[in-house]
């Protein structure tokens, strides 16, 4: 599989890590090759701060890759030429953002590449990569991927910072 990574992302661990955390784009990309390791998965990085590079390795991806992961970025936002290349892909396409673009400004609000997708993971930081890479998996039908996202990450469980009341489930 493929996982593409928008302009910017380059710049995770210094950039906003009050949003996007204090990891490196180094450390995403290693929790998705380790996760698709576990489903017998190959995982291809490529980022770029240009849209046309992007657009490139979307076409480079046809007819070779059986998914793309895809966290664009802010051209999630704006590029309808990037989400015509995803378009002429044939495999499955993942949407990824490590923050909640929902719950953020009004023009991150709508992802112009979400109808040429099948599903978005959002919000999870880091551990968006290890889980996108397991729904692909899901979505390949491969059995490694129905036990779950594997338990190491070096994100700690979401679970672990909810405070949850005395006896709800
Ligand atoms: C982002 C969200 C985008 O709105 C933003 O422009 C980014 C990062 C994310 O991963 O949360 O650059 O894609």
């Amino acid at each position: 599989m493929v996982l593409l990574s928008g302009p910017n992302l380059d710049l995770l661990g210094e950039r906003e890590p009050e949003i996007y955390g204090y990891q490196h784009l180094a450390d995403h990309v290693a929790e998705a090759v380790d996760e698709g390791r576990r489903l017998g998965l190959t995982v291809e990085h490529h980022q770029s701060n240009h849209e046309g590079a992007l657009i490139e390795e979307v076409h480079r991806a046809r007819k070779r890759a059986t998914a793309l992961i895809v966290n664009a970025g802010a051209l999630s936002h704006t590029s309808w030429a990037l989400h015509d290349a995803l378009v002429a892909f044939d495999g499955v396409v993942v949407e990824l953002h490590l923050s909640n673009p929902a719950a953020r400004e009004p023009y991150r609000h709508t992802s112009v590449l979400a109808s040429a997708t099948d599903g978005m993971i959002c919000g999870f930081g880091g551990l968006g990569y290890r889980i996108a890479v397991n729904a692909v998996g899901r979505l390949l039908g491969l059995a490694a991927a129905q036990t779950g996202v594997a338990a190491k990450s070096v994100v700690p469980p979401a679970a672990d910072s909810v405070p949850r009341p005395e006896g709800w489930a």
